[in-house]
């Protein structure tokens, strides 16, 4: 168990398409998956991709109770997903801020689908679905475009709405937004 260093946008291997997870419930992905914990929780993230600490596999985390970089937000389980699919429930979207913690001390804003289903496996190969709205829906797609290789400012269609966080802190950006939430 190690908090792990994150890499950062430019370093080619977060545009990378992750491979599947072939064999669960191993000691080498019950490692991963801890490492991956401990980092989200080491750095405040509100969910962390394997290809953040640069390994390729199709491995996210994310969740929290209380989470200081997102004190409006409502909790999001606590959640391990291998090999996830996600399929929009309705064409409904909204904008919202996110930030990356492969992308420090920015912000932009990005278009998500605000209700998804999700599913995919726990470590030990348990299947999971679940359905979800708003910052939960938002952070799942957000992790999950990791695995893809995308990281949040390729979504953007508006780089005006794109800074520093002090900057925008300081502006009437942040709180103009209708929603206002950051993942990772
Ligand atoms: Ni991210």
């Amino acid at each position: 168990m190690t908090v792990r260093q994150i890499l950062h946008m430019g370093d080619p291997r977060l545009l990378e398409i992750a491979r599947p997870v072939t064999r669960f419930d191993t000691p080498e992905l019950h490692a991963l998956v801890q490492d991956l914990m401990e980092t989200m929780l080491a750095e405040d993230g509100a969910g962390l991709a394997a290809p953040q600490i640069g390994v390729g596999l199709r491995v996210v985390v994310f969740g929290f109770e209380c989470n200081p970089r997102y004190p409006d937000e409502e909790s999001v389980p606590q959640t391990v997903l291998v090999n996830p699919v996600i399929e929009p429930l309705s064409d409904e979207r909204n904008e919202g801020w996110e930030g990356c913690l492969s992308v420090p001390g920015l912000r932009g804003a990005v278009s998500r689908y605000t209700r998804i289903r999700y599913s995919g496996f726990d470590q030990t190969g348990a299947a999971i679905e679940r359905e979800a709205n708003d910052f939960h829906a938002r952070v799942v797609q957000h992790e999950c475009d990791h695995l893809d290789g995308i990281l949040y400012p390729q979504r953007m269609t508006d780089m005006r709405l794109f800074g520093f966080n002090q900057a925008l802190e300081a502006s009437e950006h942040l709180t103009a937004m209708p929603c206002d939430t950051r993942p990772d």
